[in-house]
């Protein structure tokens, strides 16, 4: 058989029908039942005019359809059915074509699919004699509601023989793990994402070195980010993943600073924390660069000991360790250089271990250095081992917490590596220092022998930043 006959004839599942498949598995594994979930309402912005629309990440992410008014239900024994919005063609003129239930099979690969007006009508078939329903706790207002109509007419039919599901279990319990470990047509997306951010940071780095360069007095925070704007749209993402950040000077020590209209000027340094979306995956990258393309002696004397966290962490990322040992290798070079340079007065607050032990260090690194990252920048994934018994730690004032171990790490994970350095004027602070906030922030996957990081397509390294601003 020819390689066109072939596919015609055994078409290879697509990484969405897998997923599909993987749940029902996981489903069976857990005693059975069926899962049902909506894909993202429209959300009215104000008047007539909706926010962008985004799918549902659970949603997409086992269907690949980005409609909105989309339900999917999936069997555990593999069967899935969607509900969509039907072919119209007065709203397609308005709003856009629609792929409609009949083309849906083909396109999706679902088994069936039907107009979103009948979803009432056949839930209840759907849902009959299936032990559990399974749907996602906490995520869509609505839905325990619905579900609860669509039981109700089931208990109202069972002397016809038709069983109502008797428990009802969280979905995100079964997707949050699958959705852990990507597949290689996620990571491939996620490399994708990651280099478009990486291009955006740099063009952002050309920008404002090239504006001092010219004669410009200083550039705007809102000029630079509609340069990483520009950038992920003319490489084809959606969207940003998140509100960006981009902090002059002494912005960078807001954590969730948003571009403002603040003057960025020589002498200064920039935080950018800004990723595009990427057929709905996230990336999340951070660089800190000096506005005039050099950074001073105590700019660079903090980067330095950024870089150095942020190497510690990614050395801790490989398969075996677990999650938070990146932070605790981040925090004890962050300490370090605490001491090292100044900003910690080792006379009061003792030696690194000391410094760890009391958090002494949380004046200047106050966050984690890392999250899940995937379809949300913050992805889902439990950070803690469960299997695994608590043990105790010290809790930084002379007492103990139980904790519970962090997870270990597989290959196929994706986290960021985020360490940073946030100096607010204070008293005992070296004042070469006051104002200035680093962090460093990339989007690493976990290798079968370490980790790659995705976002390095950014240069990293304080002499590479002067050149490639210099250029
Ligand atoms: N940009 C959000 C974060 O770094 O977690
Ligand atoms: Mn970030
Ligand atoms: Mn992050």
């Amino acid at each position: 058989m020819n390689a066109l006959l072939r596919d015609l004839a055994d078409p290879a599942p697509s990484a969405f029908a897998q997923r599909r498949a993987r749940l029902a598995q996981c489903m069976a594994e857990h005693g059975g039942g069926i899962a049902v979930l909506p894909t993202a309402p429209e959300r009215l912005r104000n008047g007539d005019s909706d926010f962008p629309y985004r799918f549902d990440s659970h949603f997409h992410y086992l269907s690949g359809f980005a409609e909105p008014q989309a339900w999917l239900v999936i069997a555990s024994d593999g069967r899935s059915t969607l509900f969509c919005r039907p072919k119209d063609v007065e709203r397609e003129i308005w709003d856009g074509i629609r792929l409609g239930p009949d083309a849906a099979p083909a396109a999706l690969g679902v088994d069936e699919a039907f107009p979103i007006a009948l979803l009432d009508e056949k839930l209840p078939q759907l849902l009959a004699n299936q032990g559990t329903v399974w749907f996602p706790f906490g995520l869509h207002a609505e839905l325990p509601a619905r579900l609860e109509g669509w039981l109700a007419v089931l208990r109202g039919r069972s002397r016809l023989g038709l069983e109502c599901p008797s428990a009802q279990r969280d979905l995100n319990v079964l997707l949050d793990e699958l959705r852990l470990v990507k597949d290689d047509d996620e990571i491939a997306t996620m490399r994708r994402a990651a280099g478009i951010s990486a291009n955006a940071h740099v063009r952002a780095m050309r920008y404002c070195a090239a504006r001092l360069r010219g004669g410009a007095a200083s550039v705007r925070e809102y000029e630079i980010e509609a340069e990483l704007l520009h950038e992920f749209r003319r490489h084809g993402a959606q969207s940003p993943a998140y509100t960006s950040i981009v902090a002059a000077g002494a912005n960078a020590c807001v954590l969730h600073y948003a571009a403002g209209d603040a003057e960025l000027r020589p002498g200064q340094l920039c935080l950018i924390d800004a990723g595009c979306e990427f057929d709905g995956y996230a990336s999340d990258v951070t660089r800190t660069f000096p506005a005039d393309g050099r950074f001073t002696s105590a700019q660079r004397e903090l980067y330095d000991i950024v870089l150095a966290a942020q190497q510690a962490a990614v050395d801790m990322t490989k398969p075996g360790a677990r999650q938070r040992d990146a932070h605790h290798a981040a925090v004890r070079v962050l300490a370090q250089g605490m001491l090292d340079s100044g900003l910690l007065d080792r006379a009061k607050v003792g030696d690194v271990d000391a410094v760890v032990e009391s958090t002494a260090y949380r004046q200047f690194y106050m966050h984690g250095t890392g999250h899940w990252i995937g379809r949300d920048v913050h992805d889902v994934g439990n950070y803690l081992s469960l299997g695994e018994a608590p043990f105790e730690q010290a809790d930084g004032l002379g007492g103990k917490v139980v904790k519970k171990p962090s997870r270990i790490l597989r290959p196929g994970m994706v986290v960021t590596l985020e360490p940073g350095l946030y100096v607010r004027p204070a008293d005992g602070v070296p004042e070469r220092f006051w104002n200035i906030g680093i962090r460093i922030e990339d989007d690493a996957v976990v290798t079968a022998s370490g980790c790659e990081l995705i976002s390095r397509g950014v240069p990293v390294e304080a002499e590479d930043i002067e050149a490639l601003m210099r250029g």
